[in-house]
């Protein structure tokens, strides 16, 4: 693969998108997992909270959670380098409800401008065509401007419902939105079938009538959302 800056992509990616590529999370990865997890910068912006992170505790801390069949961490990378630049995956996974909780952090100053988005993308895309759920989760401080951004303005997820006075940060209460998507609100988004095909590459039937995003790209993603009902979904930490 061409990268646009001329140099040949790896692809030791597992997931490829247009800027960031995503893998297993693995021992390389855990120095800087632990610098991640103990900004201030992003641990003042996630709903989760966390004592801080000590290295040491970290190969454990991934054996266990390599362990754990209701979690599936990936690392979000440099397609090009595979040097890591954040973390996404999926937590809470719910076979029977065929849904799981996700989130995402880059470092600051790492990754380039969308790669939130396109990471978020890929995420939606392997869940939805791969893993096979049909719903995921997540929560929101209300003044994460990014977050909102990214997961529902770019990637059509909705405010589904709001905690008020939830999370704890700098000294003061706030509410916690409830954000969360369908596999049919991301069928409906523009770029599904790009996505779909990043993921699981090109269809290989066409047989007539074959439902798949293919056949409903026109619809524009939903804006946000009035709060409405609770999820009942957690604030789980997700690193
Ligand atoms: C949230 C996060 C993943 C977003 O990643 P990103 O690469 O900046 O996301 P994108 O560029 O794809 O999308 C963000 C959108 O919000 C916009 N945005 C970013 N900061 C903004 C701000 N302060 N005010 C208004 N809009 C803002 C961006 O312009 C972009 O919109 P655009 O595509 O229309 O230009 C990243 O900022 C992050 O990891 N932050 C720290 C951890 C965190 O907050 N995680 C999410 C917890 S819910």
């Amino acid at each position: 693969m061409c990268h646009p800056c001329g140099t040949i992509a790896t692809r030791s990616t597992m997931l490829n998108g247009r800027l960031v590529g995503l893998r297993p999370t693995r021992t390389e990865d855990l120095d800087f997992l632990a610098d991640l997890a103990n900004l201030d910068q992003v641990r003042h912006n996630v709903g989760g909270w966390h004592w801080p992170v000590a290295r040491e505790t970290q190969p454990e801390w991934l054996r266990r959670s390599q362990a754990d069949q209701t979690v599936q961490r990936l690392t979000v990378a440099d397609p090009v380098t595979d040097e890591p630049w954040g973390l996404t995956g999926l937590w809470e996974i719910d076979w029977h409800n065929r849904s799981a909780l996700t989130a995402i952090k880059l470092m600051p100053g790492a990754a380039p401008r969308g790669a939130g988005s396109d990471a978020i993308m890929l995420v939606m895309a392997w869940s939805f065509y791969d893993v096979g759920l049909r719903r995921l989760h997540g929560s929101i401080l209300p003044f994460n401007t990014a977050s909102l951004g990214a997961y529902v303005r770019n990637c059509g997820w909705r405010v589904e419902g709001r905690d008020r006075e939830a999370v704890f940060r700098r000294g003061e209460w706030h509410d916690l939105l409830r954000v969360g998507i369908l596999r049919a609100d991301f069928d409906a988004l523009t770029a599904a079938e790009e996505y779909v095909e990043r993921v699981c590459g090109p269809a290989t039937s066409t047989i007539p009538g074959q439902s798949g995003p293919g056949v409903r790209l026109a619809v524009a993603p939903d804006g946000l959302e009035g709060a409405g009902a609770i999820t009942g979904a957690g604030t789980a930490r997700v690193d």
